[in-house]
């Protein structure tokens, strides 16, 4: 998979270089490319941003030098553009997973009050664009939200994950949030994990687990649970 960034603020994408992400990139699975908005600037203060038109607070990012920066990135390769904004469609693990299938992703980081419009409706007219948020918040620019699109995408790459089915099994994957996880040693604190786990009984411990992750559902976010199609619980499960 290749991956390009646009961004005036590059330095915010090095943690993509770290860790798992940067092994990725070493191991050659992931390709990245950040890329400094202001390069296809042609003014002395290269100027990314204007005031609204119709008024109101904050700046608007300039389309021109957007498009000149897409153009040059895009190239000729087909690719997915994704532009994050608070006002987008939300990011699910379902996303991550359906980009985990692309060839290319580029990714369009607004700052101020976001990009003109027309650079999505132009692009969106020869390739396929998405604005999606991250989460009900509003955070000031799409940076940080790229980091957390990208590192939930890379992921589910083959190869990426040590254990792949560490990915199979997350939270969400099957539409329920994760129960509880223990390790060495039995007895800390005058806590102990729970004798199930140390049974030795497959088909108990996964019961078990399918309990505590409908119980963690049920409490933490139910409309998960409402959500999930009728032959996705057995019936033991619908007790909860
Ligand atoms: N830019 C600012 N806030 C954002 C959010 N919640 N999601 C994606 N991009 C953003």
């Amino acid at each position: 998979m290749r991956i390009d960034v646009v961004t005036i603020f590059p330095g915010y994408l090095a943690p993509l270089r770290e860790a798992l992400l940067g092994r990725a990139i070493e191991a050659g699975l992931v390709e990245l490319g950040v890329h400094d908005l202001r390069d296809w600037t042609h003014d002395v203060h290269q100027a990314v941003d204007d005031s609204p038109y119709g008024g109101g607070p904050g700046m608007v990012m300039r389309p021109q030098v957007w498009g000149e920066a897409l153009d040059a990135v895009l190239g000729d390769a087909p690719a997915r553009l994704v532009v994050p904004t608070p006002a987008g469609r939300p990011f699910t693990q379902a996303t991550a997973q359906a980009w985990a299938g692309e060839e290319r992703l580029v990714f369009a980081c607004g700052r101020y009050e976001g990009i003109d419009q027309r650079v999505v409706d132009a692009y969106a007219q020869r390739m396929p664009v998405d604005e999606v948020s991250i989460g009900d918040y509003v955070l000031v620019g799409g940076e940080v939200a790229v980091l957390v699109m990208v590192e939930a995408v890379v992921r589910l790459l083959p190869g990426v994950l040590g254990n792949p089915v560490s990915a199979q099994e997350d939270s969400f994957s099957d539409g329920l949030l994760e129960g509880p996880a223990y390790t060495r040693p039995v007895s800390w604190r005058g806590l102990d994990v729970p004798d199930v786990l140390r049974s030795g009984n497959h088909a108990a411990i996964a019961r078990w687990r399918r309990d505590r992750a409908l119980e963690r559902t049920a409490a933490r976010r139910p409309d998960l649970l409402d959500a999930l199609p009728d032959h996705a619980l057995d019936r033991t499960d619908r007790a909860f």
